[in-house]
């Protein structure tokens, strides 16, 4: 039996199959070896420390530097004057290429600006900065310090950054004068000062990168330091190693409520796995350019725009700009032709927005694509649909894989750089090694092969993945390991096919996906529930063409209230713009005379989906009046 030990598998027994296996009949021997890809100054003697934690933690003795790792050790190696980062604004049209000496250079100045100032092991830094080389030198200047780093994705709005700060209590705040968006400039600054006036947890630095493209700078604010000022006479900083169990960052990531769940993540197990990943999955090795077209503020970006590919000597592109509009549906082409990208990371709702406006493709006419050998994709379910178009019009695999902010790298996945599988549309193939991924019933009991449940990790869980929640054991514990006992429950409902291959069909909470973007409903309801009119409320999320989920308020209103319709709309709308970003894309608002609830008062968001989506609706046997539900069915439902 191998893999999840559901399902026959067939009698595989390439490299993934001995791979796979090895992980789990010998864990700790399979990751001291691929531990080896790092350069540690204590290598681990100990694999795993079954006992430190509920989900394990990985190489308790060893001691390292993530940034020496990234960079320090191929300037050392002889390879500084290889293409470390390529910084591709198609907003601007600017692109600047840092060689690994000249990232290791401005990185271990921003260490010492950052030294300077007082950080140093163990200190947050929450960094909220758009899509320019100077977030990623930020991170890595914190983890060279051995600080952790938060980085807050840049289209969050203040209260969510309040949030992140309140939590996290750091002691720095980096972040630059604003964002460029397609239509607008998005000035960071007045965001800043806003969340730091709403949180007692206000850091005592600030620093502000300036870009001359939006108003804004450190100068408008008595004690704000400027980026560039601070570098200009800087000294350089040493890596400090730390243990591999230490923290790398926290990145906070939505929860079924409004308040953010802070992801920690390890030094060591970290730079295992994702060097290990490199290789392994994506086929991605030193010298090779990688692009992965999302943001440094999701776990994405952390992972695979910056540390994983540094960690393997590649090249790695960072994009400012979106698939179309900067400045057309052949952005994307020209970036891979350009730079000769190996393989490209997405989300599958950027190819949908490619396809929408380009069904031909024929805006890569004039590109040449030789260079690639892959499309990758991850952040929402990969429907075959966007498949079939991607792989017809690049000639290439597109491989689909399966993750989490709290997971770090991916649970499933085809792994062309170890045996590359048959690809199933819809599937995103098969467990990585070091995850043991079972389907199971509400009660925790193990379904039969092909049958839908919760998807679930069997304990430990491999390197690194999160090792708890920043500050609050309870709540990893109540999210994660509480539903199954000796799982991680990931949230996500699915199924195994008798080859072993994992289907993810969605969230099984009120979590949504927007455009690849991970928010909760739970939050937007909060919001929506906090206007004078509103009496009660539920957000759901329904499909949508483009960004594969969009959020959906239902309204109740307050008797006597006579506020019309589109008022409501227009004002809830810009509150949840308020309070929680752009990025929410909240613009549905209907009004609706009541809301089907169960018995106990919970409101019935999955039978209400079910109507939206057109479904069939299951209705739950606890629905409190059926004849609410079926008011709203004939409002909906047509
Ligand atoms: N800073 C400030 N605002 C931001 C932002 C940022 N970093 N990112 C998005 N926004 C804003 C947008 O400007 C937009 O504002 P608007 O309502 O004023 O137009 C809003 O948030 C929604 O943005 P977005 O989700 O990007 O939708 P869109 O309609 O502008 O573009 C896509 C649609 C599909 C092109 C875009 O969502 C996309 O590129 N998706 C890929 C996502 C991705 O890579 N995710 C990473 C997961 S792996
Ligand atoms: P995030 O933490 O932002 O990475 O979002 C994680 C969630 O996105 C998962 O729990 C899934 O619901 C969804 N997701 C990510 N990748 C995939 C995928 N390849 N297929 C289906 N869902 C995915």
């Amino acid at each position: 039996m191998t893999s999840n030990g559901q399902g026959g598998h067939g009698p595989r027994t390439g490299a993934y199959t001995q791979a796979y296996d090895a992980s789990i009949t010998t864990p700790d021997e399979f990751w001291l070896t691929a531990a080896r890809g790092i350069e540690w100054s204590a290598p681990p003697t100990r694999a795993l420390d079954a006992e430190a934690s509920e989900s394990g933690r990985w190489f308790p003795d060893g001691r390292l530097n993530t940034c020496a790792n990234a960079l320090d050790r191929h300037v050392a190696a002889g390879h500084g004057d290889r293409a470390a980062l390529i910084y591709d604004s198609a907003v601007l049209g600017e692109q600047r290429t840092y060689s690994y000496a000249e990232l290791l250079d401005e990185v271990s100045r921003f260490a010492g600006v950052l030294a300077a100032q007082g950080i140093g092991h163990g200190d947050r830094v929450v960094i909220y900065m758009p899509m320019i080389p100077e977030a990623a030198i930020a991170m890595l200047a914190c983890a060279r310090l051995g600080a952790v780093h938060s980085v807050v994705f840049g289209g969050f709005a203040a209260k969510e950054l309040a949030a992140r700060v309140e939590d996290a209590e750091p002691k720095a705040l980096v972040t630059a004068s604003g964002g460029i968006e397609p239509a607008r400039r998005v000035p960071y600054l007045p965001m800043v000062r806003q969340a730091l006036e709403m949180t007692a947890s206000a850091p005592q630095t600030v620093i502000v990168k300036k870009r001359e493209q939006v108003a804004g700078s450190a100068e408008d604010h008595p004690d704000w330091l400027d980026w560039d000022g601070l570098m200009a006479d800087a000294e350089h900083a040493e890596p400090v190693a730390v243990a591999a169990t230490d923290p790398l960052y926290v990145l906070y990531t939505s929860g079924t409520t409004g308040k953010p769940k802070g992801v920690v993540r390890d030094n060591g197990g970290y730079a295992v796995a994702l060097h290990w990943s490199m290789a392994n999955i994506f086929d991605i090795r030193a010298g090779d350019t990688w692009w992965c077209a999302s943001d440094v503020g999701w776990v994405v970006g952390h992972s695979y725009i910056v540390y994983a590919p540094l960690l393997a000597g590649a090249t790695t592109v960072l994009y400012e700009g979106k698939p179309v509009g900067t400045p057309d549906a052949g952005a994307f082409w020209r970036v891979i032709a350009q730079h000769g990208v190996k393989a490209l990371f997405t989300a599958p709702t950027a190819v949908r927005a490619i396809r929408k406006v380009d069904p031909d493709a024929s805006l890569m006419g004039p590109h040449d694509m030789s260079s690639m050998t892959h499309l990758f994709t991850a952040g929402e379910r990969l429907d075959p649909d966007t498949f079939e178009w991607a792989g017809k019009v690049l000639g290439v695999p597109v491989i689909d894989n399966w993750w989490q902010t709290e997971t770090g790298w991916p649970i499933t996945a085809n792994l062309v750089g170890l045996e590359p599988m048959p690809i199933k549309p819809g599937s995103s193939t098969v467990p990585v090694p070091g995850y043991r991924v079972e389907i199971l019933d509400d009660k925790g009991r193990q379904v039969g092969a092909g049958e839908e449940g919760n998807i679930a990790i069997r304990l430990p869980l491999p390197p690194g993945t999160l090792t708890g929640l920043w500050g609050d054991p309870e709540r990893f514990h109540g999210s994660y390991m509480a539903a199954f006992p000796g799982y991680y429950a990931t949230g996500d409902s699915g199924r195994i096919d008798a080859d072993g291959y994992v289907f993810v069909l969605g969230r099984s909470d009120d979590v949504i996906n927007v455009a690849g973007h991970r928010l909760s409903t739970g939050g937007m309801e909060a919001v929506v529930a906090g206007h004078p009119d509103v009496a009660e409320c539920a957000v759901i999320g329904i499909h949508d063409d483009l960004k594969g989920q969009r959020p959906s308020g239902y309204v109740v209103l307050k008797s006597g209230s006579t506020i019309d319709a589109d008022t409501l709309r227009e004002e809830l709308v810009a509150l949840v713009r308020d309070e929680i970003g752009a990025v929410a894309s909240f613009r549905d608002v209907t009004v609706v005379d009541a809301l089907p609830k169960t018995r106990s008062g919970k409101i019935l968001r999955k039978t209400m989906r079910q109507i939206v989506d057109k479904q069939d609706v299951v209705v739950p046997s606890t629905i409190e009046d059926m004849a609410v539900l079926e008011a709203l069915e004939k409002q909906l439902g047509d």
